[in-house]
C-alpha cells in the first residue's frame, strides 16, 4: 500500500524512479509522483491516477538530477489528488511516506496555529512541515529528520529528500517494510525487493524502529533508540524479483496460466520423490499441539478456512481461523500447545503482521506461509514455509491462493502423521492425489471458451450469489470476492444450507446463483439448495462434474470439470471461480490487474 523509491545515482535519476514505481504501482495507483536535487535545487512533479499519467507530465515538464525520491500512492487521507499526491514538500524538504500518521491532527492543529500552511489533506504533510521546522531550528538534515520521528505516531516507511543535499537520503521504518539497496558509488531505498532488482541484489532490509542515513559511500542504520546498528545485506534473487506479462493480456491471466506448474514446484519443494510423507519444515511437531490456530487476510484467510477442512478430518486436531484484524483486537485465548499458522502472499499484511506478533512468544511456534520470504512476516515467524508461487502482481490474487492451498494442505498431511492420524499407506494415497492436481489444473484452464460465455451472463447481472457446502463453502467465497474486486459485481457467498435462512428472500430471475457441488457425499443435499432456487426462477450456473452433471437436473449453464479426489477438489473448483470473475471483469471492460480502490499489498489497518 503506497510504493516508495529513492536514489543516490552517479546518472540521471527521474526515468529510474518512472521504472521502480512501475513495478511497485502493484501497491497503489491513485497517483504518483518524483522529487530530485539538480544543482542543489529540489523539485518535484506530481500527477493523479496511474503511472502514466507522471509519464506524460514528466515528457512536458523533465526532471533533471542524480538524486531523488519517488511515490505510488494508495490514498488514506485526502482524496486522489495533485495536491495529496506524495513527494510533499516545504520549504526544504521533500518526503514520500507508506503508512499512517496517527497523531497527524494533533500535529496539524499545532503547526497551523503556528503560522504553517497545509496544502494538502494528507496525513504526511505534517511531516515535512516539522522537517522544515527544525531545518529552521538551525538543526542539520539528519538532525531534523531525527527530531520530526520522534514526533511521529502510527506505522510509516519514509524517505527524506533535502535542498542543497545531493548526496542525502534519510530512511526511516516504523511499521511499514522498507529496504536499503547497495550499488557501486550508487545507494538505493524501496518497499521491496521487485522495486530495486534491476539495480541491485543486495538488500539491508530495516528493523522495526530503525532509520538510516544514505549517502553515495554507503549507509549507516540506527536502531530506535539511536544507537549504530549492523544489518546484514541480504543477496536477492533477482530472477525471482523480474515481472513481465509472458505475452498474456493481463498479469491476472499470466498467474492462472500459471498454477499448474506453480503446484508442481509446491510439490517439488515439499514432497520428496522417493518418500511417501510430505518434506515440511524442520522444527515442527504437531503431535504434541493442543491445537491450530490459523490467521491471514483476504484470499489468503479464504485459504486458511479451506485449511481447517482438512486438519480437521486429516489430523483430528482442534482448529480456529479468523480474519486478523479481528483476531488481534479480541484479546483471544492463547495456550502454549497452540501452533500459530498465518498466511500472507505478500508477508506484508499489516494486520497479520500485528497478530504475528501478539502471538509471538504466547504459543508453542509461530508458522508463517508467505509467498516473499525475505518479508516483515517471514522474518519475524518462527518457522517459515514459502510458498514458491513467484511473483504475484494481479492485485485479485490467484496462484498464491492455489499454492495457500496446497501448502496448508501438506501441513495437514504432516499434522495427521505427527499425530498418528493417518496411516502410511493413506498419507502415500493422499500424496498420489496430489500429484494429479498440475494435471487435471490443466485441463480445466484449457476450457476458457466454457468460461466466457456465462461470464457473459454474469457481465450483465449487478448480483450474483455463490453456494457450496463443506470445502466448496469457503471457495464460494472465494470465487465471491474474485468476481467483486476485479467486475464490481456484487457478489456474496453462502454455506447452501443457510440459503433458507435469508438470502433466498433475494432469489428471483435477475439473480444468477453459481453452485459448487462436485458429486461428493454432501452433493444430494446441495441439489435440493438448488431446487429451491430453480423453484423461484433463479438462474442457476453448476460447476460440478459428469456425474454430477447427470444428478442435478435443468440448469441454466453448467461447467463439467473432471472427476478429482475429494481432498483435491478445491484445486479444480479455484480455477473455474477465477476464470468466470476474469471473463466478466473482461466483459465489463474494468481494470483487470489494477481495480479501482484496491491494493495488493495492505500495510496500513
Ligand atoms: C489484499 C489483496 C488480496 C490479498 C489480501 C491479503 O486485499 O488484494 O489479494 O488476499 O490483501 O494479502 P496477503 O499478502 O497477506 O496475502
Amino acid at each position: 500500500m503506497c510504493g516508495i523509491i529513492g536514489i543516490l545515482g552517479s546518472h540521471e535519476v527521474a526515468p529510474v524512479i518512472l521504472d521502480a514505481l512501475r513495478r511497485l504501482e502493484y501497491r497503489g495507483y491513485d497517483s504518483a509522483g518524483i522529487a530530485t536535487i539538480h544543482e542543489g535545487r529540489l523539485e518535484l512533479r506530481r500527477a493523479t491516477g496511474k503511472l502514466m499519467n507522471l509519464s506524460d507530465v514528466l515528457v512536458c515538464e523533465p526532471l533533471r538530477g542524480k538524486a531523488g525520491i519517488g511515490h505510488t500512492r494508495w490514498a488514506t487521507h485526502g482524496a486522489p489528488s495533485v495536491e495529496n499526491a506524495h513527494p510533499h514538500r516545504s520549504g526544504r524538504v521533500a518526503v514520500v511516506h507508506n503508512g499512517i500518521i496517527e497523531n497527524f491532527r494533533e500535529l496539524r492543529e499545532e503547526l497551523s496555529a503556528a503560522g504553517c500552511r497545509f496544502a494538502s489533506e494528507t496525513d504526511t504533510e505534517v511531516i515535512v512541515h516539522l522537517t522544515d521546522r527544525h531545518l529552521g531550528m538551525g538543526l542539520g538534515p539528519v538532525e531534523a529528520a531525527r527530531a520530526t520521528l520522534a514526533c511521529l505516531k502510527g506505522a510509516f516507511a519514509l524517505a527524506f529528500l533535502f535542498e542543497g543535499e545531493g548526496d542525502l537520503l534519510i530512511a526511516a521504518r516504523h511499521g511499514s517494510p522498507l529496504a536499503i539497496g547497495h550499488g557501486e558509488g550508487e545507494m538505493y531505498l524501496g518497499s521491496d525487493a521487485i522495486a530495486l532488482a534491476p539495480m541491485t541484489n543486495r538488500l539491508t532490509y530495516l528493523e522495526e524502529g530503525d532509520w538510516a542515513v544514505l549517502t553515495r559511500q554507503g549507509v549507516t542504520i540506527h536502531d530506535s533508540q539511536g544507537s549504530p546498528v549492523q544489518r546484514a545485506i541480504t543477496v536477492i534473487d533477482v530472477e525471482n524479483a523480474r515481472i513481465d506479462k509472458a505475452g498474456h493480456r493481463h498479469f491476472m491471466a499470466k498467474e492462472m496460466a500459471e498454477q499448474p506448474s506453480v503446484i508442481k514446484a509446491v510439490i517439488d519443494h515439499y514432497v520428496a520423490e522417493e518418500t511417501e510423507e510430505p518434506a515440511m519444515p524442520l522444527g515442527v511437531d504437531f503431535a504434541t499441539a493442543d491445537r491450530v490456530v490459523m490467521v491471514a487476510c483476504g484470499t489468503a484467510f479464504h485459504a486458511c478456512q479451506v485449511a481447517k477442512y482438512w486438519f480437521e478430518q486429516l489430523a483430528r486436531i482442534p482448529v480456529e481461523i479468523d480474519i486478523a484484524s479481528e483476531f488481534r483486537y479480541r484479546d483471544p485465548v492463547l495456550g502454549e500447545g497452540d501452533i500459530v499458522i498465518v498466511v500472507s502472499q505478500s508477508g506484508e499484511t499489516a494486520d497479520t503482521l500485528a497478530a504475528l506478533r501478539h502471538v509471538a512468544g504466547r504459543v508453542a511456534r509461530t508458522l508463517a506461509v508467505v509467498n516473499v520470504p525475505t518479508s516483515s512476516i517471514a522474518r519475524e515467524a518462527d518457522v517459515v514455509i514459502p510458498m514458491h508461487a513467484g511473483p504475484e502482481i494481479g492485485v485479485a490474487s490467484t496462484k498464491a491462493f492455489t499454492a495457500q492451498l496446497l501448502v496448508l494442505l501438506l501441513l495437514a498431511l504432516k499434522c495427521g502423521r505427527d499425530r498418528d492420524r493417518m496411516e502410511p499407506g493413506h498419507c502415500a494415497r493422499l500424496l498420489s492425489d496430489i500429484r494429479s492436481i498440475p494435471g487435471f489444473m490443466s485441463q480445466i484452464l484449457d476450457r476458457e471458451a466454457d468460461y466466457e460465455r456465462i461470464a457473459e451472463v454474469l457481465g450483465e447481472c449487478d448480483d450474483v450469489l455463490f453456494l457450496g457446502r463443506g470445502v466448496m463453502f469457503p471457495m464460494a467465497l472465494e470465487a465471491a470476492l474474485k468476481l467483486k474486486e476485479i467486475s464490481y459485481i456484487h457478489a456474496e457467498a453462502y454455506a447452501a444450507g443457510e440459503l433458507k435462512h435469508g438470502p433466498i428472500a433475494l432469489i428471483d430471475k435477475g439473480l444468477p446463483v453459481v453452485v459448487l457441488a462436485p458429486r461428493d457425499g454432501l452433493f444430494e443435499k446441495t441439489v435440493s439448495n438448488m431446487q429451491e432456487v430453480m423453484a423461484r426462477h433463479g438462474p442457476v450456473v453448476l460447476l460440478t462434474d459428469a456425474e454430477g452433471a447427470a444428478g442435478a437436473g435443468a440448469v441454466s449453464h453448467c461447467v463439467v470439470l473432471p472427476e478429482v479426489p475429494e481432498v483435491v477438489a478445491p484445486f479444480a473448483y479455484a480455477v473455474p471461480a477465477q476464470m468466470l470473475a476474469y471473463h466478466a471483469a473482461l466483459a465489463r471492460g474494468t481494470d483487470v490487474d489494477q481495480p479501482r480502490n484496491l491494493a495488493k499489498s495492505v500495510t496500513v489497518e
